[in-house]
């Protein structure tokens, strides 16, 4: 009997504990939504339960996200299934969440997939902000990107600067009237830049026993780069119904597993080659030797991925930047010959080089007027709000996420004339002034600002430089339209091939 009455006052001291912090949950939320004097950001109809996800399924969500700014105005929220996100689409909002409210929204909440690859945000670029941050950006900067390391690599860039332009004059000469594929010389080039600061040298093939034998440098780029980057878009439904996770997903994670294995298997047979054998000859001093050095305690894991996140961010944006900047000039024979006769003026006969860009405002303004146009990062990787905020007058809950759209903002009729040319002066007007390059916040902002720009500034400019100083370049006649876009970064959709001429 006792046992049993003891068993009863349990349960219902339990019961009425239960009771009182439920009543507690819903006196705190009554009064958070009571208390919050700002309103909620205007909100984009969906569908019940999927919420706005079939409006977004075109894998293009900057155009969709710009096309409900002129609707709901520059600040609204969607549901992607059962997350909020509030996008962001003028520059003033984007600031603000950027860099006023960042403490409010430092760090992200990652899909499955980007979980996975990025050995649960074992990656500067998605990392909290956190002690481990703060280290190993320290590392990515001294290492690899900051100004000091940046003069240290140069030799390694001029190497790949000279490259480029012996495969564009071998093209001529073996097919003077042929159209050229710059994709193909220009990211394999890049490739091997990042590659060589890296890990020291640029293999053309490599034993990865993990994965049979030789892998080609072709192979590498694939499994290092182009597979991962279609990996990040991949689309796990359960990111968007978190109270499904408990579902197995196979097929997907089987997919996303076999992409990190290749790459493990790849960079663990480049730290081995490294570590285990005497220094090769053609090797150099790279980030890898730093990391060792610096970070004895990284697990075996995180000295792959960290080694790996720059041969990743090296090998892309500034490809995606490059290659539309050299078709805008292709496509743009006056621009073309103000940039000549401009690198001209101040190099006379000399080779162009990167000591001579700050002498040439007309190049950084190309470069800067194609990330406007044509941003390789069209939406800044969403912030998660951990505490309740404002952005814009309206009132931000904790756990929802906020988007920049960069492509927006760069296409707000607002601030820029006729946002949709491609017009270089328009960073050179009087109105101007070099802050302005910014303006585009291509490079995100704030605390968060993008740690390779300076490196991203030197190699495109500096190629664009060189490419229009040495040759000719035109595109073939009704290629002028050819400008549909690709993936996760703004990837031109087509390669771009050119009609090259040598000047001299
Ligand atoms: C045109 C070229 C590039 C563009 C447009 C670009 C753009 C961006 C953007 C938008 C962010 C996010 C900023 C934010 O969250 O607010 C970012 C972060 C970052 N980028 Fe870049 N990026 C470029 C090139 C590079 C290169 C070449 C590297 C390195 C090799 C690099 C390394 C990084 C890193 C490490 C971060 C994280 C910084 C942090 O969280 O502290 N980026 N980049």
């Amino acid at each position: 009997m006792d046992m049993i009455s003891d068993y009863e006052n349990t349960m219902t001291l339990a019961i009425a504990a239960v009771g009182i912090f439920l009543w507690m949950l819903f006196i705190r939320s009554l009064k958070k939504r009571v208390s919050s004097k700002y309103p909620t950001p205007p909100v984009v109809p969906g569908l019940p339960v999927i919420g706005n996800l079939l409006q977004l399924k075109e894998k293009k969500p900057y155009k969709t996200f710009t096309k409900w700014a002129e609707i709901y105005g520059p600040i609204y929220s969607i549901k992607t299934g059962a997350n909020t996100v509030v996008v962001l689409n003028n520059s003033q909002l984007a600031k603000e969440a950027m860099v006023t409210k960042y403490s409010s929204m430092s760090s992200r909440k990652l899909s499955k997939a980007l979980k996975m690859i990025t050995h649960d945000k074992t990656v500067v670029v998605v990392s909290n902000y956190d002690d481990f941050y703060r280290t190993v950006k320290r590392f990515i900067i001294n290492g690899l990107l900051g100004a000091n390391a940046l003069k240290r690599l140069r030799h390694i860039r001029e190497t790949m600067f000279k490259n480029c332009t012996n495969h564009f004059h071998a093209h001529v000469k073996n097919h003077p009237a042929g159209l050229m594929n710059f994709r193909e010389i220009f990211r394999s080039q890049l490739f091997g830049l990042a590659m060589k600061q890296a890990v020291g040298r640029d293999p053309e093939k490599l034993d990865v026993p993990e994965l049979g034998g030789m892998v080609t440098k072709e192979e590498l780029l694939e499994i290092l780069v182009l597979a991962p980057m279609t990996g990040l878009i991949e689309v796990d439904w359960r990111d968007f119904f978190p109270y499904l996770r408990w579902i197995p997903n196979q097929k997907f994670e089987e997919k996303i597993k076999r992409m990190t294995f290749r790459r493990a298997a790849v960079m663990k047979a480049l730290i081995n080659e490294h570590t285990n054998h005497m220094k090769l000859e053609e090797e150099e001093e790279c980030f890898l030797d730093y990391l060792l050095e610096e970070g004895k305690w990284l697990t075996e894991e995180q000295l792959q991925v960290l080694l790996w996140e720059p041969i990743f961010e090296s090998s892309d944006t500034t490809f995606v930047t490059t290659e539309w900047a050299m078709y805008e000039i292709a496509k743009d024979p006056i621009r073309q010959e103000i940039l000549y006769k401009e690198i001209t003026k101040v190099c006379g006969s000399n080779t162009f080089s990167e000591d001579m860009l700050s002498q040439i405002p007309y190049l950084t303004a190309i470069f800067h007027e194609t990330l406007r146009k044509h941003n390789p990062v069209p939406v800044v990787p969403p912030r998660y709000v951990d505490e309740d905020t404002q952005l814009g007058g309206y009132h931000i809950s904790a756990g929802t996420e906020v988007a920049v759209n960069l492509y927006g903002c760069n296409m707000d009729k607002k601030e820029w004339e006729r946002p949709e040319e491609w017009l270089p002066e328009r960073f050179l007007n009087d109105k101007y002034d070099p802050v302005d390059l910014f303006k585009t916040m291509a490079f995100g902002g704030g605390k968060r600002i993008c740690a390779g720009a300076l490196q991203a500034i030197t190699i495109a400019c500096t190629s664009i430089g060189r490419f229009v100083q040495e040759f000719e370049w035109k595109l073939e006649d009704g290629d002028d339209e050819n400008v549909g876009t690709l993936g996760l970064t703004c990837l031109k959709l087509h390669p771009l091939h050119v009609l090259i001429k040598p000047r001299k």
